[in-house]
């Protein structure tokens, strides 16, 4: 079971060789409540995968600090112990990628928690199964022969094959097909549900975590510009186009139709939506 993750007042900046840093990340604050899906959301540039790497514990934060069930993440030996609680998945599956296999790719990380024998078969066959990934196919072959897809969906094996009690994925749905997409959108909730894991989705596009994610912290410039709940990203008055991104297509409905008076139980379920306009429908006919 996850976890209580806080953030308080982070910032990151990059060190650049002769030039000043570059601040990506300043004074955030926020928490990931135990077993939430969180979508981390903002434009090109915004500082999503700076305050990915930073939830996993990659990046120190250069001011702030963070703490992991209510102990305050700070030196040597509390970063390497919370480290092992979370993985990552990094936005370009390249930069996970280094074994001569796919098998010994997943098995790297609980190789390296201890696990040997049947438990670690065990262990890979499961996540890369959670992936999409048929070790019987594709376990002997070097990751980088593979399709930009198949690479990426090696790279969430290795990360399942960890465990973590807190799954931070940067960008997770890019280049997979629909079919991928909606698998890997049923294994994070699965995963959830069965691990009480927290999981922290960054996306640049909100409809890929609509279904998913309980809360939304939207990214402007390094800044928090609002964290919010769909319910209140539907209704609010957060301008997402000014902040480079949209509601999808569901929130966009919901939003119409909660204008015109209509209530919205759940504004990520397509059958609410269809209903609400059916009984709106019905009311303006009955008048
Ligand atoms: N390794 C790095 N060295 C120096 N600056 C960096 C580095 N990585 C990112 N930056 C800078 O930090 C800022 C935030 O970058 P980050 O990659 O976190 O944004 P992002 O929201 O993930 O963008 P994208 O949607 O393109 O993935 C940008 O100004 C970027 O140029
Ligand atoms: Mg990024």
């Amino acid at each position: 079971m996850a976890e209580r993750l806080t953030l308080e007042e982070v910032s990151y900046s990059y060190p650049l060789p002769g030039r000043e840093d570059l601040p990506a990340l300043d004074g955030i604050s926020l928490a990931v409540e135990p077993g939430e899906v969180l979508c981390v959301a903002g434009a090109n540039g915004s500082g999503k995968s700076t305050l990915a790497q930073v939830c996993a514990g990659l990046l120190a934060p250069t001011a702030g600090s963070m703490g992991y069930g209510g102990e305050k993440i700070e030196g040597r030996r509390r970063l390497l112990s919370f480290r092992r609680k979370v993985g990552l998945l990094f936005q370009n599956a390249e930069d996970q990628l280094f074994a001569d296999t796919v098998f010994e790719d997943v098995a790297f990380g609980p190789r390296n928690h201890g696990l040997k024998g049947e438990e670690l078969e065990t262990r890979v066959a499961s996540a890369a199964g959670h992936a999409g990934i048929d070790l019987d196919e594709l376990g002997g072959r070097s990751p980088f022969s593979l399709s930009e897809g198949e690479k990426r969906r090696v790279a969430l094996a290795g990360v399942l094959a960890l465990d973590p009690e807190v799954l931070v994925l940067d960008e997770p749905f890019i280049g997979l097909d629909f079919d991928n997409g909606e698998r890997l959108k049923g294994v994070l909730g699965a995963y959830r549900e069965e691990r009480g894991a927290s999981v922290v989705i960054v996306t640049h596009e909100l409809a890929d975590a609509w279904s998913l994610a309980d809360r939304f912290v939207l990214l402007d410039g390094g800044r928090c510009a609002a964290v919010e709940e769909k319910s209140e990203l539907v209704r609010g008055d957060i301008e997402l186009a000014g902040l480079g991104m949209r509601l999808p297509q569901w929130g966009a409905l919901a939003r119409g139709l909660i204008r015109c008076g209509v209530a919205v139980a759940d504004p990520s379920d397509p059958v609410v939506l269809a209903r609400a306009m059916a009984e709106r429908r019905r009311a303006s006919d009955g008048r």
